[in-house]
């Protein structure tokens, strides 16, 4: 059925936990509004009460933490291994108390996403750094500027480190740093708290330290993979849907390919329209780049668009190895896709058929879930729980247009979708 109506789209869950973080440099409070509802928010803000940071939440999800009682410094493996992101917090810790300790991260699903470049900017800046028993164990006298190149764009990477300079004496600047939306939602938040950054959104960012920082309050951006998950899901339902609350400046690539696909797109300041007039969207070549590049975070459910396109698709993954493992399970839902080294070539079907399928990571499960949308009869997602962490009640606002999907509420972690 096609997807009508409107949806308002969350805040960024990939600024929010950078920016939570953040709060960590200051002796002062930092409010954040605009929080997503999500798994992963949750951990984060259990990872700073952990290390004693005060978190005073209220109901419309402002949060306000405050890091003028840290008194531990340890992030602990069982924290982690639930979120990758919590790597962030060793440049903060190590910059303003000199010390941290942080579980390695370790393997994940979609690659073996290594943090070497974290460790070695860090190093640069005077950080003492070891490993032992799994654990990164980073001190340092006052960190000092660094003239940092990172070999690979790295979006946490740039995070950790700018985050690290704003404390350090000097000057740093991080060349070859991730644009990402994020990275510069964040840097303008650190501004806000007293920071001197000046490049970020480009691949040069200078920060010039500074001695502390000041009592803020900072609202997220919206959440462009959110927003790009819906509209996906409008336009593989031959749909029409309206998002509000979003900067459409920082959904360039995605709406090109979309448009591409041969869905209609109205842009205004904060809101996107997309109209498909009931057809079926086209087949596009997409290819994942670091920003303003097409997102690895929007591969899968494009992969599933070509999966019910008309003609040939394909999706090159570039930034993670391992990042096809909702392949297998379109294939179980009667999708055509052939994989070559790190593509994956789709002829698209007229349609496909409901099952029961497995979610192996955050945005493979939402591919799934769209599959679920236009799949004949009835589909089941199981293991849900990776939904949870980056979007908040998918079934709700999926159901709000039109969809015919909803939980199953006996503990299982599964959704069930309906075409
Ligand atoms: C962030 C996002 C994630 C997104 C990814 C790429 C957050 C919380 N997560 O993840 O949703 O999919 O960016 O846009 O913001 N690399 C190294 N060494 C390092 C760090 C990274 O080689 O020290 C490599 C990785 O293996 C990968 C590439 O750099 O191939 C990009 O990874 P990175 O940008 O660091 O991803 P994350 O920051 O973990």
């Amino acid at each position: 059925m096609p997807l009508q109506g409107t949806v308002k789209i969350s805040g960024a869950k990939n600024a929010g936990l950078p920016i939570l973080i953040s709060s960590l440099l200051s002796e002062h409070p930092l409010q954040v509004s605009n929080i997503p509802h999500l798994q992963d928010v949750t951990t984060a803000l259990d990872l700073l009460a952990r290390l004693g940071a005060t978190i005073e939440l209220d109901e419309s999800m402002s949060v306000k933490v405050n890091a003028a009682t840290v008194s531990n410094f340890c992030a602990i493996y069982e924290i982690v291994e639930t979120m990758r992101a919590s790597i962030l917090v060793l440049g903060p810790l190590l910059s303003r108390f000199g010390q941290a300790k942080v579980s390695m991260p370790g393997g994940c699903s979609i690659g073996s996403r290594p943090i070497d470049l974290h460790i070695k900017g860090l190093k640069a800046m005077g950080a003492e750094i070891e490993l032992i028993d799994g654990y990164i164990l980073a001190t340092s006298k006052r960190l000092h500027g660094a003239h940092i190149f990172l070999d690979t764009v790295s979006v946490t990477g740039t995070e950790n480190l700018m985050m690290a300079a704003t404390l350090a004496r000097g000057t740093t600047v991080i060349e070859n740093a991730a644009q990402e939306p994020e990275v510069v939602d964040l840097a303008n938040c650190l501004i806000g708290m007293g920071a001197q950054i000046e490049g970020a959104g480009t691949s040069k960012i200078y920060i010039e330290g500074v001695d502390s920082f000041h009592e803020h309050s900072h609202r997220i951006i919206a959440d462009r993979i959110e927003a790009g998950t819906y509209l996906v899901a409008g336009a593989v339902t031959g749909g029409a849907v309206r998002l509000n609350g979003i900067q459409p400046e920082n959904l360039v690539s995605i709406l090109n390919k979309l448009n591409e696909a041969g869905a209609a797109i109205n842009v205004g300041k904060d809101w996107v329209e997309l109209n498909m007039n009931g057809s079926r969207p086209k087949g596009v070549d997409v290819r994942t780049a670091p920003f303003p590049g097409f997102p690895t975070d929007m591969q899968a459910q494009f992969l599933m668009m070509n999966c019910i396109a008309s003609g040939h698709g394909s999706v090159n993954e570039t930034i993670f190895e391992n990042r096809f493992q909702h392949v297998e399970e379109l294939r179980r839902m009667g999708a055509s896709i052939r994989m070559s080294g790190s593509t994956a070539l789709v002829r698209g079907v007229e349609s496909l058929k409901g099952a029961c399928v497995t979610a192996t990571d955050l945005r493979a499960s939402a591919c799934l879930a769209l599959a679920g949308l236009v799949a004949e009869s009835t589909t089941v997602i199981e293991k849900i729980h990776h939904i949870d962490r980056g979007y908040h009640c998918i079934e709700e606002k999926l159901s709000q247009l039109g969809a015919n999907i909803s939980r199953i509420h006996d503990h299982s972690h599964r959704i069930r979708a309906v075409a």
